[in-house]
């Protein structure tokens, strides 16, 4: 595993939409290995693909209940509202307030392509909106309250 550079805000990459995952191969578990790796060394609890300059759609998260690897994730429902502070590892040493669902469902696929479906709320339901943002190229600043 490798630590990869995470780019920041004025990157184009940012601010792209990515495209599908398609194969679930030996690349994507790399890449996927080193993105959880570049997370936990950065203190983060979520990381996109295109944080590291690749533009599909797929991420990592782990607000400490355990990693959680997304290809391909879709919101699929979604209900009430939280508000709190929000910062992002490409836009850091800040944060701001963001209005987020408070529960969410999302469906994707794991790295063998087999696909699941989580339900979360809270901090990781935050955390699912926040990365998958990320992959239509949105920050969350596009979204900041204040
Ligand atoms: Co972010």
């Amino acid at each position: 595993m490798a630590k990869r550079t995470i780019l920041t805000y004025g990157d184009d990459g940012l601010r792209k939409i990515c495209r599908s995952q398609l194969n679930f191969d030996e690349r994507l578990h790399l890449i996927l290995d080193d993105m959880a790796e570049t997370m936990y060394a950065a203190d983060g609890v979520g990381l996109a693909a295109p944080q590291v300059g690749i533009l599909r759609r797929y991420c990592v998260i782990d607000v400490g209940d355990g990693l959680l690897e997304l290809i391909n994730p879709v919101i699929t429902a979604q209900s009430g509202k939280q508000t709190g502070e929000e910062g992002c590892l490409s836009l850091p040493n800040r944060s701001g307030t963001v209005s987020r669902p408070e529960k969410v469902t999302v469906t994707a696929q794991d790295r063998h392509g087999k696909t699941f479906t989580i339900s979360a709320e809270g901090l990781k339901a935050r955390a699912l909106c926040h990365e998958i943002d990320h992959l239509d190229g949105v920050l969350y600043i596009d979204r900041m309250e204040k």
